[in-house]
Parts: structure tokens; sequence; C-alpha cells
């Protein structure tokens, strides 16, 4: 068994790790990858998933494999230089907020270790785009970047305010060197919490399209809790606005099908529930998002991503690009390759090309 490997992460470094606070163990994984810096190249050999055949291209920017890291594991933006190490073939950093905030009151991220999930109410912490700015604005990326933005967590900040909130935001991350940008619209954690209403993005979507003279491709992040009806009218809004695609999605504020005690469950109270439990909802998002958009329009498939074989149906349900978040707590670092190997195993095995693969409408059974 390497010592890099799911199974020795899973026997050894997590139980370690799950017994401490959640957000205490974000923060210890946070600076040891920091702080392992210098061994980041030695160890990056036993992470990155070297075959050819999973490469795809963002915009215009060359992936070796189509899995991301999804917002909020490095809100300030300050793993940028090293999450190619870990074997990813991007990564989205944020969200990022005007004001910097410190999110809502602790605890406010608890672990359902029987469903493989997480619920988080952290509440959009965050340095700020002006800091944020300018740390990236010297960081050397070590691969393709996105960055989340969504407004500041502030119920006071609403309507016309609300839009200027983001649009300072964008102009402040525009020049970056960015893959792309996605809009938040849908954290289940703010008071004003998911968008919902269609028309109020577009004033959004046409703002930012005027101040994105770089014209950097610009993604919006839906709800997998938003009715089919919302859905439509958030594609048809970010489509005739120009935007290139759609995150699918973010976390649910459902708790149906669940292992975990109802009344721990109850105790827990709001957040965003991730993990294994969202992977179906996320996957019908995806299917969705895939009915309607326009075919030069991307989607990136995000929800309870733990395995080769939940890329695969991500990819089957239309979407080009992945991203993981709760599958690194629970399988550990070594994950984005061993996504990688057994996507690139089932590709083999149906006869498909990753490109070939995307929106065909196979299911693999879970
Ligand atoms: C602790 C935590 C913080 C998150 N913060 C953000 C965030 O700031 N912005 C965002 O768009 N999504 C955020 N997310 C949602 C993830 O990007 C992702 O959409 C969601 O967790 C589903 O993927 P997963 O099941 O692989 O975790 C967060 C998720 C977690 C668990």
């Amino acid at each position: 068994m390497s010592i890099l490997s799911p199974a020795f992460y899973k026997q050894f470094i997590r139980p370690a790790l799950f017994r401490q606070d959640p957000e205490q163990a974000h923060l210890l994984t946070h600076q040891l990858v920091a702080k392992c810096r210098p061994l980041w190249p030695m160890l990056s050999k036993s992470f990155v998933y070297t075959g050819s055949h999973l490469s795809c291209n963002l915009f215009g920017k060359s992936l070796h494999n189509p899995v991301g890291l999804a917002a909020g594991f490095d809100k300030n933006g300050d793993l940028a230089e090293f999450l190619n190490y870990l074997g990813f073939g991007f990564a989205e950093i944020g969200s990022v907020t005007a004001i910097s905030k410190e999110g809502n009151p602790k605890p406010r991220l608890f672990r359902l270790e029987r469903d493989g999930a997480v619920i988080n109410r952290m509440g959009l912490n965050g340095e700020g785009a002006d800091a944020i700015a300018a740390k990236l604005e010297h960081a050397k990326f070590g691969l393709p970047l996105g960055l989340n933005i969504a407004k500041t967590n502030d119920p006071n900040i609403v309507g016309d305010g609300a839009v200027k909130d983001i649009l300072y935001t964008f102009d402040k991350i525009k020049s970056l060197p960015l893959t792309y940008v996605t809009i938040n619209a849908s954290c289940p954690n703010t008071k004003e919490g998911i968008v919902t209403e269609a028309s109020h993005m577009r004033t959004v979507f046409t703002e930012v399209g005027k101040l994105n003279s770089g014209r950097l491709p610009i993604l919006v992040k839906l709800s997998p809790d938003s009715s089919p009806e919302l859905v439509a009218e958030m594609v048809e809004a970010a489509s005739a606005c120009g935007l290139s695609g759609f995150v699918c999605g973010n976390t649910s504020t459902g708790r149906e099908n669940l292992s975990t005690d109802s009344a721990a469950i109850t105790a827990i109270g709001l957040g965003g529930l991730s993990g294994k439990p969202l992977k179906n909802k996320a996957l019908q998002l995806c299917r969705l998002v895939h009915s309607l958009k326009k075919s030069s329009q991307i989607i990136i498939g995000c929800g309870g991503i733990f395995s080769g074989q939940d890329a695969y149906q991500f990819i089957s349900a239309g979407a080009s690009f992945l991203q993981i978040y709760t599958g690194l707590v629970y399988e550990g670092p070594g994950l984005p390759l061993l996504i990688n190997q057994e996507l690139s195993a089932i590709l083999h095995q149906n006869g498909q090309s990753l490109h070939e693969a995307i929106g065909a409408g196979q299911q693999v059974p879970a």
C-alpha cells in the first residue's frame, strides 16, 4: 500500500483528521499543502495521471485531465501555485466577494460520515476581492484557474447594490490570468440564499458582459434545488447574455435519503449538503442543462464525485469537465488520480474517447 494511496489515507490519515473539528482539519490540510511546498514536485509523481487520452481543452487551455478542484476549498487563492501537483487538471478558487467577511458563526462545517457527506454553512468567509486580486497578481498558477465570484454576505446589500457588489469583484479580478470566471448564483448559506429570479441574474450577466473587455469566459453556478422552470430561465438568460457555460452544481438544502440519525441532522441545522447523497440531484441538473444549453456552452459537473464511475456518469449526462470537494475529505489527495485512472479504463472498455462520451447518456450502474 503506497503511503499516498487512498487506502493508506483511509486507514491511517483520515481517522486522525476525523478526530479533529472539521474546520480545524480543513485548516490543517490547507497549511500542510502550503508547507510541503518544496516536496510537491517529488510527491506529485504519486498523484499525477500521466496517460494522454484524458487530455482536453478548457477555453483554449490544455488540461492533462478533466478533474478540477471545486470552489470553496481554496477560497482565498492560497494554493494556486501547488494544485497541479495534486493531480488536478484545473481548479476554481473562491468564492471571492467584494468585502472581506468572516462568514457565519462556528461551528459551521459538519461531517456525515455514514453518508460520505458534509453539511456546511460557511457563509462566504474570505479575504475579499482587493486582497485576493493583489495576491494573485504575482502568483504563478500551476494549472488553469477559474475564479468564482459571489455577492458579499450582507443582507443589506440588495437590488442595484447587489449588482454593483458583484461588478466590483469582477472588475478587480478581470485582468488576472484566469481561464474563466464563475458567477455563484446558488449559495444556500447566506440570508439571500439561492437566486430565485432569473431576471436578477440577467441584469448581473449583462452588466458583467459590459465590463468584460478581456472577454473572459463566464460561467454561472446553478443550484440542484432549483425548479426545472427556474433552471430553464437561468439557462435562457445565460445563453442570451453570451455566457460560456454552467457549473452543475452547488450544495443542496435537501436532507433526503440520509443514513445519519435524523436527530443528529436536526441538531446540525441549516447548511448545504455535499458529497455522495448529492450526486443524483447534481446529475439531474446536468442532464437538464445539457438538454437546454447551446452546443458551444460547456458544463462542469460537480456533486458527490468519488470515483471514475461517478465521473463517467456526469460526462454521460453532458459534463465536459468535473469538480470535486467532499470526495477529497473522504478519499484523500489520491482521489484525482484514482478518478482519472478509473475513468480512462471505463472509456477504454466502452471504446469511447472522452469527447465522444460527453452527453452520450450511457448509464453506469451506481
Ligand atoms: C466547506 C465547503 C465550502 C464551500 N464553499 C463554496 C464557495 O465558496 N463557493 C461555491 O461556489 N461553492 C462552494 N462549495 C460547494 C462546492 O464547490 C461544490 O459545489 C459542492 O460541495 C458539491 O461538490 P462535492 O459533493 O464534490 O463536495 C463549498 C462546499 C463545501 C463542502
